[in-house]
């Protein structure tokens, strides 16, 4: 296996009760690449990434991170969810949320020692954020509670940060203020990012899978302005060696 490949997929089928969901998925992501995830609503991007994150078993295929396994590689990857799937009537802080990156440090006394706060923090800080450390997370506005989740997902300096629609129901200012995050990791963090808004991301972006069952994967200037529109077809052209991003 090439050395510097942070994601290889390799012939993954899933199924939910015997329902395929993905089919014949073959990709491969290089270490450093900014890589968008596009498709329709119920084609499986959120399957791909709990594939890759080893919080779902492949029905077939294998996945190696960094030439390991998904479960091995969990510690070094950092994930932001789609906003919906969490309760914002929680009654915990910022800097909590944050700290949960961190519950595997926990001492002998069950503490997390203090070197990870400091960490967190500075995630905050690096998400404009260090004026709400003490708010309650269910306070925020969406855009900061993406920040927030962003933030957690980057405390522990991630080899590999996936995020869910993570400018899904935000403004256009905070969606500009993410992707300025994302773009301050640019090069040194792997990260693929599932987003229905492709214009946006078209000049930042390496690579683009669309997943709609079965995963296509194209550059960026291979996308006709119909995926723009969100009229998801498969790609018009390919150019270089099938299952390839680059
Ligand atoms: N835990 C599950 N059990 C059974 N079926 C599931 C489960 N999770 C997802 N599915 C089904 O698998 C298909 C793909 O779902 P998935 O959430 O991966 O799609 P998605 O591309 O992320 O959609 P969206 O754009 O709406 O977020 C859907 O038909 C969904 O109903
Ligand atoms: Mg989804």
């Amino acid at each position: 296996m090439t050395s510097n490949l942070a994601i290889d997929v390799r012939n993954i089928v899933h199924s939910y009760d015997r329902n395929i969901v993905l089919e014949n998925v073959n990709f491969e992501v290089k270490q450093g690449d900014f890589i968008g995830i596009f498709g329709p609503n119920g084609g499986g991007k959120t399957t791909l990434l709990k594939l890759l994150m080893g919080f779902e078993k492949p029905t077939s295929g294998k996945i190696k991170l960094f030439g390991k396994s998904p479960e091995k590689l969990r510690p070094y990857v950092g994930y932001v969810p789609q906003i919906q799937q969490l309760d914002k009537r929680f009654p915990i802080t910022v800097l909590e949320i944050v700290m949960m990156a961190f519950l595997s440090k926990t001492n002998l006394f069950g503490k997390i020692p203090k070197k990870y706060t400091e960490k967190a923090l500075e995630a905050l800080a690096q998400v404009g954020l260090e004026n709400k450390i003490n708010h309650t997370f269910g306070t925020l506005s969406g855009g900061q509670a993406q920040r927030v989740l962003i933030a957690r997902a980057i405390a522990n300096d991630p080899k590999i940060l996936f995020l869910d629609e993570p400018t899904a129901s935000v403004d256009p200012q905070a969606e500009e203020e993410i992707l300025h995050i994302l773009d301050s990791l640019k090069g040194q963090t792997t990260i693929l990012m599932v987003t229905h808004d492709l214009q946006t991301i078209l000049n930042k972006v390496e690579g683009l899978l669309c997943v709609h069952r079965q995963v296509h994967r194209s550059l960026p200037n291979q996308i006709c302005e119909h995926f723009g529109l969100g009229l998801y077809h498969t790609p018009i052209t390919t150019i270089g060696k099938p299952g390839k991003i680059k």
